[in-house]
């Protein structure tokens, strides 16, 4: 069946929640798709920050067929052995003492959500249930994760949203300190904003927003189901400022493109979870789990982290040079591999025009390019991206 065929069936029997740019992919191999009709296009989305090892790593695929054609699933009801190997790794790595296991980063914030309120009610006071959350922030579509994203946009159509919640802007620590009163169980944030414009905090923020909720007796709650596993450059967003959050989201990347949402909490809050309050079906799964644990190893045993610095590091420089080019670009920033262009217009024909050329990146916020490659990407591939878009450029009109 052709791209065009398929489209027009997608446009009949696929609910109408995306609006999709004219490509079918269905092959793709590192850094690289194609489409259908055998076009070959560099992919600097990488299905929004899940491929970071790139596309098929023959580590990933292996751990799939093996794992597949051992057990692909059984319940939770038993002992499974990459659920236990993959939370025993995330444990090793990270500030975690446990991880619960799902499928999505919106049902891992969940799990965060429904955590920190039991927590709370069960060990600082009954009344202790509201979260404080980030203006720009993006925490996913369910109904409390929709509340806890402080962006009207998501919210509307969808009232009455679920209580509980509060919004501050990002960055701003006297607000926060306003914002607490004796109903705050939690501040929740992305340590790096990422479908708000790839926000970044200042130095210092993240690290005084601990001393505010130890104080206070608050738990922190890092979402880093976009910007952790190898994103920034480190294994996890938090280790750059050095602050430990109480618990963790992860999702996205963490299987290598396997869908699966991870938990990760701290010990003394772990306890709070029993047997019967919280679970998920496919959560943990022996096949998600696998290709997790296989992911997971390769990103620590393969130079991931240190390509992704270094060629992150050239990326924004690159980009900066831009910068001074064209006026109407008004920021570039970024950590690692996840980097962000503020321009002063809209950004979608630009990202149209660079996919007519096949090369694939994103915008966000409607004026922020956003690019999010895979972490095994070339100093080369990046050359190429960024003299398309200075060619790109030189015919936008704002
Ligand atoms: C920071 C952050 N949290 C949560 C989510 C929601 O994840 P999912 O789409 O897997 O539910 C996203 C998705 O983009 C995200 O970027």
């Amino acid at each position: 069946m052709d791209s065009q065929t398929l489209m027009m069936l997608s446009e009949k029997f696929v609910a109408n929640t995306y609006a999709r740019y004219p490509i079918v992919p269905v092959k793709g191999q590192g850094t690289r798709l194609w489409d259908k009709e055998g076009r070959e296009y560099l992919d600097f989305v990488a299905g929004l920050a899940v491929c970071n090892l790139g596309h098929c790593h023959p580590k990933v695929v292996k751990a799939i067929q093996d794992q597949a054609e051992r057990l692909i699933h059984v319940s939770n009801f038993y002992y499974i052995e990459p659920q236990i190997q993959l939370a025993s790794l995330l444990c090793q790595h990270s500030f975690a003492d446990k991880v619960f296991f799902c499928n999505s980063g919106a049902e891992a914030n969940e799990g965060a959500l429904k955590l920190a309120r039991k927590f709370a009610k069960e060990k600082i006071g009954e009344d202790r249930y509201e979260v404080i959350t980030m203006e720009r922030s993006f925490h996913g579509r369910t109904l409390a994760t929709l509340t806890a994203t402080a962006q009207e946009k998501y919210h509307k159509g969808y009232a009455p949203l679920m209580p509980g919640f509060k919004y501050v802007p990002f960055d701003d620590l006297e607000a926060v300190t306003k914002a607490i009163d004796s109903r705050t169980c939690a501040i929740m944030l992305e340590p790096i904003q990422g479908e708000g414009g790839v926000n970044i905090p200042s130095e210092g923020y993240l690290k005084a927003l601990r001393e505010i909720c130890n104080q206070k007796r608050i738990l922190l709650i890092f979402d880093e189901v976009q910007v952790g596993m190898g994103r920034t450059g480190k294994l996890f967003a938090y280790e750059h400022e050095g602050v430990e959050p109480d618990l963790m989201t992860l999702a996205k990347s963490l299987a290598g493109g396997v869908p699966i949402g991870a938990l990760l909490i701290k010990k003394g809050i772990a306890e709070s979870f029993v047997p019967g309050d919280h679970a998920s079906t496919f959560g943990g799964n022996p096949l998600a789990t696998f290709a997790g644990v296989a992911a997971l190893t390769t990103i620590l045993e393969e130079g991931i982290l240190e390509n992704c610095q270094e060629v992150g590091a050239y990326f924004l420089a690159r980009l900066r040079d831009l910068k001074e080019k064209f006026p109407f670009v008004k920021k570039v920033r970024g950590r690692g591999l996840i980097l962000g262009m503020e321009l002063k217009g809209e950004g979608a024909a630009i990202v149209r025009e660079m996919l007519r050329r096949r090369i694939l990146i994103n915008c966000t916020m409607g004026n922020v390019l956003r690019f999010l490659p895979p972490l095994i990407v070339t100093k080369e591939e990046v050359d190429r991206v960024v003299t398309t878009l200075e060619e790109v450029f030189h015919g936008v009109k704002f």
